[in-house]
């Protein structure tokens, strides 16, 4: 029958575009380096004392396990936390690691890069980190406001909240000039 045509025909057409609409905004997220962070703020609390609280899409699940187990000795530091932290953070870490389930794209090649024998330490040693650095002039680094390439925050303001977007670069005065438009 005519009517009973349309109103299928409808109902597929809402589900579909309902579908699209979920799908678009889910995606942009994979085309502007964001990395997700946990819910909650221990990540940022405990980690980003020092330095910046690195994304755990940056490095995969074993990197972030070898690591959480020596935080007695972290680069020659102690930044060891209570049992019960370090296991949520560990959780954490491994369930949005760069090799972890929910993994995009862009952490899939992070983690691909890596070999499968290794577990690197530092996210500045991976090939990824490498390459996208590649082009950045010499004296950005020099920089004391810098320090080290560590230091992800001097550069990038939404470090701590996963963001390396090349639109939201901030080194006060120098980098501005990087973006490309
Ligand atoms: C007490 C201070 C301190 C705390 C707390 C701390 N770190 Fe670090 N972390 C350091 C130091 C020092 C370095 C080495 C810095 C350097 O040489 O550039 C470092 C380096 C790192 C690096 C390598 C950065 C690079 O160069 O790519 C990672 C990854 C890292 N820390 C993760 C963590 C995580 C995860 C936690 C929380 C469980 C944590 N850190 C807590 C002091 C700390
Ligand atoms: C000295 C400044 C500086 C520091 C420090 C720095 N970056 Fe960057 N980063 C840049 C610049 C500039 C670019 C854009 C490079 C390009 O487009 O070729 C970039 C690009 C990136 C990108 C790719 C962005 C995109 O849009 O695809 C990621 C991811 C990134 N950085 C992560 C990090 C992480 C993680 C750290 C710390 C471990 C870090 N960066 C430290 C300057 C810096």
């Amino acid at each position: 029958m005519q009517s009973d045509f349309t109103w299928k025909s409808l109902a597929i057409f809402t589900l579909v575009t309902g579908l699209a609409g979920l799908w678009l905004a889910n995606a942009p997220s994979h085309d502007e380096a964001v990395f997700p962070m946990p819910r909650g703020k221990t990540l940022v609390n405990e980690c980003g004392r020092c330095h910046a609280a690195y994304a755990p899409g940056l490095l995969p699940a074993r990197s972030w396990r070898k690591m959480m187990d020596a935080l007695d000795d972290h680069f020659g530091e102690d930044a060891s936390v209570l049992e019960p932290v370090s296991l949520a953070l560990l959780k954490d870490l491994e369930d949005m690691a760069a090799d972890g389930a929910f993994a995009d794209m862009r952490m899939r090649r992070i983690a691909g890069a890596v070999p499968v024998d290794e577990a690197p330490q530092r996210v500045t040693e991976t090939a990824y980190f490498k390459a996208m650095h590649a082009s950045v002039p010499k004296h950005y680094w020099k920089n004391p406001v810098v320090g080290s390439p560590g230091n992800c925050g001097a550069c990038h303001p939404g470090a701590n909240e996963g963001r390396f977007s090349e639109l939201e670069l901030g080194m006060p005065g120098s980098l501005s000039d990087f973006v490309r438009r």
